[in-house]
């Protein structure tokens, strides 16, 4: 059933949860903890070749998806967008023609995500989003494959702290929903999920038996929670940056603001993290953080995702 649906991810963008089905969804969770056990062998991508594209910096996504490409068999080329001829005004058309006559897939780190859907329009081959601004779905699937392997199959509350408006707290949105645990975000008013993402996340609720609550108040939104997730304030790209320094302070994850969640609650930051801002750093490196496995699974999480996208 799981191979099953893997499969069918065959070929595939991946761009946004929001095209994953459940069952695919949770059928890459469980070949991640496979992939981490030890347990599937095999060069699955031998002879492919996979483009990967920086507009932005990145240490972790792109050191564990180079090296999930390498260890698969594949070849990985580090393709930041200076080096390119975008960089001049080359068409994402051309470059995307282009790339699709020499690579098996293209994969991406973007300022717009509309960078990535028009690539993934003209390229042949697909298209895998290492983060745009407005989601990170590979991250969401290491998140869920961290909360997974602190508490196993059960339904889960989660909550996201801080910018709601985040590229994270979408995909974490949409990850928690099709694996059916409650969502809640704490952001202020202004700094909430975008409305078409909450209606999505909404309506996919309804068949996964997930609840999505909004709220101000950031000790209401991790009361009895399991997991309380935070990023960064500052986006890469945002530009409000005075403001989100006022209004944000009181959403730090911090020890007081443990104290309202389940005792048995663990704390989770995608990094890079800014300690004494969104989280201190007694939290960031206590006893309840899985901040650096969450980091370590997005090795075994993106072996599964090209395994099903270009090898199974
Ligand atoms: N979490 C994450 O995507 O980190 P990088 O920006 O280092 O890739
Ligand atoms: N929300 C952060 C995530 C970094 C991995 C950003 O987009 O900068």
């Amino acid at each position: 059933m799981g191979l099953r649906a893997l499969r069918r991810l065959r070929g595939r963008d991946y761009l946004t949860l929001k095209d994953v089905m459940p069952e695919e969804f949770r059928a890459l969770v469980l070949r991640s903890l496979d992939y981490k056990r030890g347990l599937v062998s095999g060069t699955p991508l031998t002879r492919k070749y996979v483009a990967g594209i920086f507009e932005k910096p990145s240490t972790r996504t792109r050191v564990s998806f180079s090296v999930a490409v390498s260890s698969l068999g594949g070849t990985f080329l580090n393709l930041p967008k200076e080096s390119l001829q975008i960089s001049r005004g080359e068409t994402l058309k051309d470059t995307a023609l282009v790339l699709s006559r020499f690579v098996d897939a293209i994969a991406a780190r973007v300022k717009s995500h509309n960078t990535l859907t028009e690539l993934a329009s003209w390229a042949d081959v697909p298209v895998i989003n290492l983060l745009s601004d407005r989601y990170h779905p590979l991250q969401a699937l290491a998140d869920v494959v961290t909360i997974v392997e602190s508490f196993g199959g059960r339904k889960v509350d989660v909550a996201f702290v801080g910018d709601g408006s985040a590229n994270t707290c979408a995909s974490l949105m949409f990850a928690s929903v099709l694996m059916g645990y409650n969502f809640r975000v704490g952001a202020p008013e202004s700094y909430m999920p975008r409305e078409d993402d909450l209606k999505f996340a909404k309506r996919l609720a309804e068949l996964t038996g997930s609840e999505i609550d909004l709220t101000e108040d950031p000790k209401e939104a991790v009361k009895d929670v399991h997991v309380i997730y935070t990023d960064t304030w500052f986006s890469m790209g945002v530009l409000d940056i005075d403001k989100r320094k006022e209004i944000f302070p009181p959403y730090q994850v911090n020890s007081e603001l443990l104290k309202a969640a389940s005792p048995e609650a663990i704390v989770m930051h995608c990094q890079p993290w800014f300690l004494g801002q969104e989280i201190t750093e007694e939290v960031a490196y206590g006893p309840r953080s899985r901040a650096f496995d969450e980091a370590e699974n997005r090795l075994h999480t993106s072996k599964a995702v090209l395994e099903a996208i270009l090898g199974i």
